[in-house]
């Protein structure tokens, strides 16, 4: 019998690379697994990959509360009331000094990973069942500054302040708030933004961060996504209102 047996599973940021690993254990471990992203092709293609009957996808753009609580309305009428919400849906912005940093992508980032968040938990909370898990994909960045990333970091700090809140509100229906710090992941998303940051630092910024983490390399999505397995399964029964460094020590 797997850890997550019969459990209903809701995915944000579905057809990404985070999500679909995740989801891949998930369904491992005996769940059922609802992905939803608001890139429908992606996620279409990500369910077809799954290929379980216990997966479905649904196109949601989590800033969108209609499309949100629409959303959660299916996850429930197509696999029963919530067990483990995972918000992972994630967007980088930009690299620039601050007096040049786009207010615009400022707010889309902001939008994404604090008010995407938290309209989350805040639908899912009053339709999960009690000893459920809340897992937010932070990250290191959540947990220290760097010149420059002023949208990313800030809104990934955001979120640990919304998971605080949440553990204490929810806990009286032992439903378990935590968030994730992954470092650097091998993925298109990670190169995307080392490709940007080696033109700006002048050098491969994949090789610098590298040097920045005492295992001394990026993680693999599946490794990421294990430590979220753990989070979301009774395993980590006890464990509320943490942060779960998954960095290789870089922020040690
Ligand atoms: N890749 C890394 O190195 C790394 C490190 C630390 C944290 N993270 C975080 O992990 C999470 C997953 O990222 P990933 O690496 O799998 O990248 P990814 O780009 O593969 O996945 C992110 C997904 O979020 C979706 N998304 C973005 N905005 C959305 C919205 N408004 N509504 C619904 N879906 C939306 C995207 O379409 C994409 O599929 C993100 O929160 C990211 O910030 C990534």
């Amino acid at each position: 019998m797997g850890s997550l047996n019969g459990k209903t599973c809701i995915v944000t940021g579905g057809a990404g690379s985070l999500g679909v690993a995740a989801a891949r254990l998930f369904l491992k471990e005996g769940a059922k697994v609802m992905l939803l992203d608001r890139r429908e092709a992606e996620l279409q293609q990500a369910a077809a990959t799954l290929a379980s009957a216990d997966v479905a996808g649904m196109a949601v753009d989590v800033t969108d509360r209609a499309s949100v609580e629409a959303a959660l309305d299916a996850a429930v009428a197509r696999f029963g009331k919530i067990d483990v919400l995972f918000s992972n849906a994630g967007n980088f912005g930009t690299v620039r000094p601050i007096a040049e940093y786009p207010e615009d992508v400022f707010d889309a980032v902001y939008a994404v990973h604090v008010k995407g968040a938290f309209l989350m938990c805040k639908l899912a909370a009053p339709r999960m069942n009690d000893g459920g898990s809340i897992i937010i994909t932070s990250s290191v960045a959540g947990t220290r500054g760097d010149p420059g990333v002023y949208a990313y970091i800030t809104a990934k700090h955001a979120q640990v302040g919304l998971m605080r809140c949440l553990a204490k509100e929810l806990a009286g229906r032992r439903i378990r708030v935590n968030t994730i710090h992954p470092g650097p992941i091998a993925n298109d998303f990670q190169q995307r933004v080392e490709d940007d940051l080696s033109e700006i630092i002048g050098r491969n910024a994949t090789e610098f961060f590298d040097s920045q983490i005492p295992l001394g390399r990026h993680a693999s999505p599946d490794e990421v996504a294990k430590s979220v397995v753990y989070l979301a399964s009774d395993q980590s029964s006890f464990t509320t209102g943490a942060m779960l460094m998954v960095d290789g020590g870089m922020s040690a």
